[in-house]
């Protein structure tokens, strides 16, 4: 049952993302004006097919429009001024964009999977929109070549919460196509583990395959890392070392900017978020156990099984950050506090840096060819946590672009979907400069079609 008090707190802006809900918005006003629900009283399929069609013309109109403001806004961020677009005025929260973003094809791809233009009585959702982005988003990065890295949040992206990567799980051919593309991946999990046993355990069918493989060749199988704790511990694929995984020191990888990240600081932090953790564990009465590692401390079930009330996760999740960045510490040092569920964490670090870091260790060993980085416009990290507070993967959209989804089935689509557009692009070879972008892009999709043909709506 939905209650004012439900209603009301999902209008809480941490649970809301501002771009898809304003979106939502716009799309709402021709939903309200050209669907018919009377029509499911109507037998003339003629009338449905017109409502529909009616539909689809004017969502795709204002896909355009905000596909331009978008484009008006990249321009103003090659100048700097990106402060001052429209977009920027009409959503506040709006962050960089790597690559433009296709909206009008991408509504067009989705208005034929999802029917949303044949909807009567559902608006268009936020699932809807969400999805429509995330293939703008692969048509953006594969409109300008190869994918270069994709990185993988593990729990609900990769398999179910708490879970384990078993053998049987679809996503590893997909992963290991992308290999084959010689695309670099990196899996940028929170689950911070000290031992390579560890993340055999959680990642086991897919360091297995890698190794049976025979589509790869042995330098593809050397593109794959594991960043765990956000950004804490780093392990490389390798075939004779124990668990098929070796372990990275610090010092081999870290970035400039992470050499601050000393262990007083780091111990002030983790301090003060465990007291804050504390805190929160008396005052909502949370039959919890306090959990300090390394390089995280957070809260689980005391019993295991038992669920948390998702109410106090947030509260707890939201008091904490609130702590930590008012606190002198928290200005010296990054940190990610999140509900990861079930449980509470704050790890040092966060998923923007666990990104870049895989950029550069791709990059700077050379394994990108020039030495250089791998550029945001070339990555594409695929996780489940976007809203802007108490989620992860958030974080990693200041370094690369990012494909926000709702379940490890999800994944597994938009992988096939981006295949789809990688072999395409391949046959296509030669993509013209400038305004064949665009005719290049439709024909992609039309092309895309043909291979999975839809119903069309
Ligand atoms: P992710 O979705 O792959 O980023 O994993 C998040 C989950 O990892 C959390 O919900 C925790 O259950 C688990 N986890 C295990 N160790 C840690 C840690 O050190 N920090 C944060 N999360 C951890
Ligand atoms: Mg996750």
């Amino acid at each position: 049952m939905t209650t004012r008090y439900r209603v009301e707190y999902a209008l809480k802006t941490h649970r809301r993302d501002q771009f898809i809900e304003w979106i939502k918005g716009l799309l709402a006003v021709p939903f309200v004006l050209y669907s018919q629900p009377t029509g499911v009283f109507e037998t003339r399929s003629s009338s449905v097919a017109q409502m529909a069609a009616e539909a689809h013309r004017r969502y795709a109109e204002i896909m355009s429009d905000v596909e331009h403001m978008i484009d008006d806004h990249i321009e103003h961020q090659k100048v700097g001024t990106d402060g001052q677009s429209k977009l920027k005025l009409l959503v506040p929260s709006i962050g960089t964009f790597f690559t433009r973003l296709p909206l009008t094809d991408a509504f067009r791809y989705q208005d034929r999977k999802r029917f949303i233009s044949s909807r009567r009585f559902v608006p268009p959702s936020f699932n809807d929109i969400r999805l429509i982005l995330n293939t703008a988003q692969l048509m953006g990065v594969t409109s300008v070549g190869p994918l270069d890295l994709a990185t993988f949040d593990g729990d609900v992206t990769l398999y179910d919460d708490g879970k384990s990567l078993e053998p049987i799980n679809p996503v590893i051919d997909r992963i290991i196509y992308l290999m084959s593309r010689n695309t670099k991946i990196g899996i940028v999990t929170a689950a911070g583990y000290t031992k390579a046993e560890r993340y055999y355990e959680r990642l086991h069918g897919l360091l297995e395959a890698i190794k049976a493989s025979d589509i790869l060749t042995p330098a593809q199988r050397q593109n794959l890392v594991i960043m765990g704790g956000e950004s804490n511990f780093l392990f490389t694929y390798s075939p004779d070392s124990p668990f098929l995984l070796s372990h990275l020191s610090r010092r081999s990888w870290i970035l400039p900017s992470m050499s601050s990240w000393t262990q007083p600081t780091i111990t002030a932090l983790l301090d003060l978020a465990e007291s804050s953790l504390r805190e929160c564990v008396t005052n909502l009465s949370l039959p919890a156990t306090i959990l300090r590692k390394e390089r995280a401390v957070g809260i689980i079930p005391s019993v295991p099984g038992s669920k948390f009330p998702r109410e106090s996760l947030e509260e707890t999740v939201l008091v904490v950050q609130k702590k930590l960045e008012m606190s002198e510490v928290g200005k010296k040092l990054p940190f990610c506090a999140f509900n990861g569920g079930n449980d509470v964490f704050v790890d040092i670090g966060d998923k923007s840096w666990g990104v870049l870091v895989c950029q550069n260790y791709f990059g700077a060993a050379g394994l990108n060819g020039d030495g250089e980085s791998i550029r945001g416009e070339r990555t594409l990290h695929v996780g489940d946590q976007f809203l802007s507070a108490g989620s992860n993967d958030f974080k990693a959209r200041v370094v690369g672009t990012t494909a926000w989804i709702a379940n490890p089935a999800e994944t597994v689509e938009l992988l096939d979907e981006l295949k789809g557009m990688m072999e395409k692009g391949k046959e296509g070879a030669v993509k013209e400069e400038g305004d064949g972008l665009e005719t290049d892009l439709l024909a992609r999709v039309d092309r895309l079609f043909e291979k999975h043909p839809m119903p069309r709506a």
